[in-house]
Order: C-alpha cells, then structure tokens, then sequence
C-alpha cells in the first residue's frame, strides 16, 4: 500500500479536547505548536516527515539512535521529564504538605484524565506501576475454586500469565492455551480456536489487546460479544501494548478488565500503568490492596510517586496535542513501509498477519537462516534497537514504531537487515 492509499484508508477522527491542561504543553517546541495549530485534524492527511523531524527533537533520544523497541519502553519526551523533575523539586520544598496537600491532590487529575484516555468511568479507573501489577492484582482477587479454567494463548508476555500460574499452584486453575498461529490467518480464525477451547468450567478469558509476539490486534469485541459476555465469562484483558499507539475504548472493547503500561507506547516515564475495573464485575475482582479500591493515594495503597503520576498525566496530554488518531495513524504509516521493505528481504518469513484489521505499529519476522540474537546484536551495533522474540523455536525480531522513528530510520534497518539476514 502507497502512503497516499495508506492515508485514504485512514481518515482521522476528531481529536479529543485536552484533559485538565498542566501547562506544560505550551513547553513543546514553537515550530512544533505552529504545525499542530494549522494542521486540519478532520482531514485525510498525515503530517509529512519534516514534522515528525521536529517531534522527534522533543525526545532525548541519543543522536543516531533507531529505536525500533517501543514494544519493550518507549521513549519519553522532554515536557514529560521537566514536569517530573519540577513536581520533585517542588514536593521536597515542603515534603509531607506537598505530598498530602495540592501537589498529591494533582494525582486526582491524572486519574481523571486517564479515565478519559481509556474510555472508563472514573471509580474504575486506577493508576498502578505496569501491566504485571494490573494483571496480577485481577488474578489474585478472584475466588477461584479448584478445577476452574483461565483460557488464555501460547502468546501471551509473562506479565500477563504470572497470576494465573499463582493460581494454578495454590487455587488448583488449570490453564489452557490456545495456540495462536503466526501468521493468524485473521480474526475469524483466532475467535474460532477460542471458542472452541470454551468448557463450562471456563472462568477467565485472558488475552492480550495487542501480542506481544506478532503484534496483532486481538479481535476483543467479538471474543466479548461471541463468548465472553454470553457465558458471563470474565474477559480480562493484558493491554500492555496498546494505549499510545491505538486509540483505546475500554467500553467500546467490552473488556472486563484492562491492565495497562504507559511507559510504552504512551511514553510515560518507567514504571506507570493504568488499570481499568468494569463496574459490573467489580464484585467479582476483590481489591488486593485491601480494603479501600484502586485509586492512587489510599490507606491501602500507601504513599506513591507523586511527580512520576504528574509526568503520566503530562504524557497523555501530550498525546492528546498531537492527536491520538495521528499517532496511531504515524505508527501504522511507519509500520506498512517496513513491512513493505520487510517482503522484498530473502531469509525471512513474516510472524505477523497480514489481515488488514490485525495491523499494528509492530511486526514481526522469523529469520530463516541467520540468528536473530546474532543479527539483534549487530544491529544494536549499528544504533538499531530491536527486540529479540522469547520464543526461540521462531529466531524471530519484533519491531516498533513509533513517531521519533521515521522513514529515513526504517531504510537504514531495512539496508542492515539486507546484509545480515
Ligand atoms: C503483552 C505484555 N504484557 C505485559 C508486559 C509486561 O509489562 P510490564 O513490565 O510493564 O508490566 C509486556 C512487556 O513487554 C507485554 O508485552
């Protein structure tokens, strides 16, 4: 697909307003703000490449840097850091009057703010330290009794499957995987293999929102609608890789539960998530830091990093200035050119799908003759980061993209790969 199909078939929405504005966007840089204000957010266009040149100087990025592993940690941008730094030097001024007084109040805000980017009613939004948390705290607040079923896949992250192990060894829950086929053929294929791996003893259903394996979009509704919410099974969702790179709807998903990490794709600093608990199943899912919820500052939470939580609030505002719609469509742009390159290359086979409605800003290949530690390792000596996939029966490389990547970077992986696969 051209860029210019590419952009036909992806006509932006409508940007959100911003949330609770901090202040710290008017720090972005003036020939950054000058674009943004003149660009149409109804209109069929992306920004060309000298606009993303100038998005990418808001990152501190080293010189040279390709870094193609969002999917691993994103990047955060400067305004972001400044906030951070500013919140801490604040707080220490006055600690404990800050911490539990107007500073630690601006927590409140992020919250709602994060309620708003996920689609969530405040009282279900809380904000955690990553997707592990989030799926961790979903797996022990279950009442499982012995011989119930968590329905997952074989391509699941760690992250996401450590609870259920948990229960596996001290609640007697048995795990079933469905394998996943990579490539998935599409999202019929993946709804069916679910389906069919449903027993009445079927508790959880837990997938990933984006796999972390071949980056495609699991089809959430449908496995809500067609076999979640019939069986009121409860559809838990590892949602590490979505938020700031898919424009999310929690409700929309009709997930039950949606365990996120912002210091992905979203580009918050390390160790921030966001955690979403569907009303209705809230009596299902006990909290487990005891007795008072979810929100950031209780007395079952504790003290948390409140100039970090601050920063999280300033990422997803910065999302929001330069359009969530964009962003996804940035990252999918990205993406297509180097898939595009990726099948003109000898030695490789794709582990992603190519159905249209699976696509994200990653991909997936598996190399059939060299190494894929080996070539990871010459291209990271090259300035090209990349992730390696954990399963080693693939030898495969994940890529990410995101907006500080950009075309000229995706034809330098493209040229490395040509020599070393
Ligand atoms: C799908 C998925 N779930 C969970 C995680 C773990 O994320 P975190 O370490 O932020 O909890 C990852 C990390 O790559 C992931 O890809």
């Amino acid at each position: 697909m051209d860029r210019r199909t590419f952009v036909k078939a992806a006509p932006l929405a409508a940007a959100l307003p911003l949330v609770t504005p901090s202040g710290w966007l008017k720090d972005i840089a003036p020939s950054v703000a000058r674009q943004l204000d003149t660009l149409s957010t109804a209109a069929a266009t992306l920004p060309d490449e000298a606009f993303w040149r100038e998005v990418r100087r808001e990152f501190t990025l080293n010189p040279g840097i390709a870094h193609f592993n969002c999917g691993t940690l994103g990047a955060t941008p400067r305004v972001v850091l400044d906030a951070i730094s500013a919140a801490m030097r604040e707080i220490e001024g006055n600690p404990s009057p800050n911490v539990f007084g107007p500073v630690g109040a601006r927590m409140e805000d992020v919250r709602k703010q994060a309620a708003a980017f996920l689609g969530a009613d405040l009282d279900e939004t809380a904000i955690t330290r990553n997707t592990t948390e989030g799926m961790n705290m979903v797996a022990d607040g279950i009442d499982f009794e012995p011989g119930d079923e968590v329905l997952t896949t074989t391509h699941e992250h760690h992250g996401g499957l450590v609870g259920w192990e948990a229960a596996e060894r001290r609640r007697g829950v048995r795990i079933v995987k469905v394998p996943i086929p990579a490539p998935a053929r599409d999202s019929r294929q993946i709804v069916e293999m679910l389906q069919a791996a449903v027993t009445d003893r079927t508790r959880v259903v837990s997938v990933s929102h984006v796999c972390t394996i071949t980056g495609i979009v699991m089809p959430l509704g449908r496995i809500a609608q067609e076999i979640a919410r019939p069986r009121g099974i409860l559809l838990v969702c590892d949602g590490a890789q979505a938020p700031g790179m898919l424009e999310i709807d929690v409700k929309a998903l009709g997930v039950d539960t949606y365990a996120s990490s912002s210091h992905k794709w979203m580009l918050a600093a390390k160790g921030s998530g966001l955690f979403y608990l569907r009303k209705e199943v809230q009596d299902r899912v006990r909290p487990t830091f005891l007795s008072q919820g979810f929100a950031p500052y209780t007395a079952a939470t504790g003290t948390r990093n409140v100039a970090q939580i601050i920063g999280h609030g300033v990422a997803m505002e910065f999302h929001e200035r330069i359009g969530r719609a964009r962003i996804a469509a940035r990252c999918l742009e990205l993406r297509n050119l180097l898939r595009e390159g990726l099948a003109t290359l000898n030695g490789v086979r794709f582990l992603t799908s190519d159905a249209p409605e699976l696509a994200s800003g990653i991909v997936s290949i598996s190399l059939n003759r060299a190494k894929a530690v080996d070539v990871a390792a010459a291209l990271s000596a090259q300035d090209l980061v990349v992730k390696v996939i954990p399963i080693a029966e693939y030898n495969g490389l994940r890529f990410s993209t995101h907006i500080f990547n950009s075309e000229v970077e995706v034809g330098r992986l493209l040229t490395a790969l040509r020599e070393l696969v």
